[in-house]
């Protein structure tokens, strides 16, 4: 497990849109899982920039989203749907046909839609890289507390935390979404290599729990402990809880110097 620090959100945007373009310079048929939310935005920035001056290609790129919202329209200014085209897809050379996000308005079997869902990741080849945020209660998707490390793509209900985080995204008086389809623990430790990119205090308590505490389904980005090839991208705030920020500078060093293609 890598632990990168960055000074703000700013830099861990760039350094994360860097680590996806040299995956991407290197194989250009990547299989590429991705995140929303406001730890994101960016990444996106940053790699719609890299493809405007600097030809990032993503013509032969495959994209899966983690997650989606059960009930919301594709159209609805929250559905990640909508977010993705905004701040991503409709800037970029991206062939519509490759990208896959969870549909928020599935109804009718929802388990035979989710083991869909896996088998057009295993039918892409396996997702290559794989960008994580992290909820305040460590959530990783929307693999809330006590999901089950073996999870798979399937319907989750939110907890109320994420439920109040989400209200201030949500017009006065709508109904905030109570579940998601999302990729499982499972289908992420399959994910070749992981980053998680965090910023913010608000995040810094289930950072430290992920890497340094137990492996739990508490707090399910605990769970990336086993996972061979794992970089955390934080920011000061993000990396303040951490006991041994001393040593992760130091691996990073020796990373460098010893096996560099780690970094990205
Ligand atoms: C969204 C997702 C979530 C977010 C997490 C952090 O696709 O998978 O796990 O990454 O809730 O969200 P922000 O960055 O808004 O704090």
């Amino acid at each position: 497990m890598l632990v990168v620090m960055k000074r703000d959100q700013e830099e861990i945007g760039r350094h994360a849109a860097r680590f996806v373009a040299s995956a991407i310079r290197a194989k250009a048929s990547l299989t590429l899982g991705l995140a929303t939310g406001n730890t994101m935005v960016g990444v996106y920035r940053e790699l719609v920039r890299l493809h405007r001056e600097e030809h990032l290609d993503f013509s032969r790129v495959t994209t899966f989203n983690l997650d989606e919202y059960l009930g919301l329209s594709p159209t609805h200014p929250e559905s990640f749907q909508h977010v993705m085209q905004e701040n991503f897809f409709s800037h970029v050379n991206i062939n519509p046909r490759n990208i896959h996000i969870p549909d928020g308005t599935m109804s009718g079997d929802y388990e035979q839609y989710c083991a869909a869902y896996e088998q057009a990741i295993r039918d892409a080849g396996g997702i290559d890289l794989q960008i994580l945020g992290i909820g305040r209660n460590g959530h990783i998707g929307f693999n809330e507390p006590t999901s089950s490390i073996g999870s798979r793509t399937r319907i989750k209900v939110l907890s109320s935390q994420t439920i109040e985080d989400n209200r201030k995204l949500f017009a006065a008086g709508e109904e905030i979404p109570q579940c998601a389809i999302t990729m499982g623990i499972g289908t992420i430790l399959e994910a070749g290599r992981i980053l998680l990119l965090a910023s913010g205090e608000t995040k810094a308590v289930a950072v430290a729990k992920s890497i340094e505490g137990p492996i739990t389904s508490a707090v399910t980005a605990s769970a990336l402990q086993l996972h061979p090839n794992v970089t955390f991208i934080l920011d000061e705030a993000a990396a303040s809880a951490l006991t041994q920020r001393e040593y992760y500078a130091r691996v990073l060093e020796m990373t460098a110097l010893l096996t560099p293609s780690r970094l990205g």
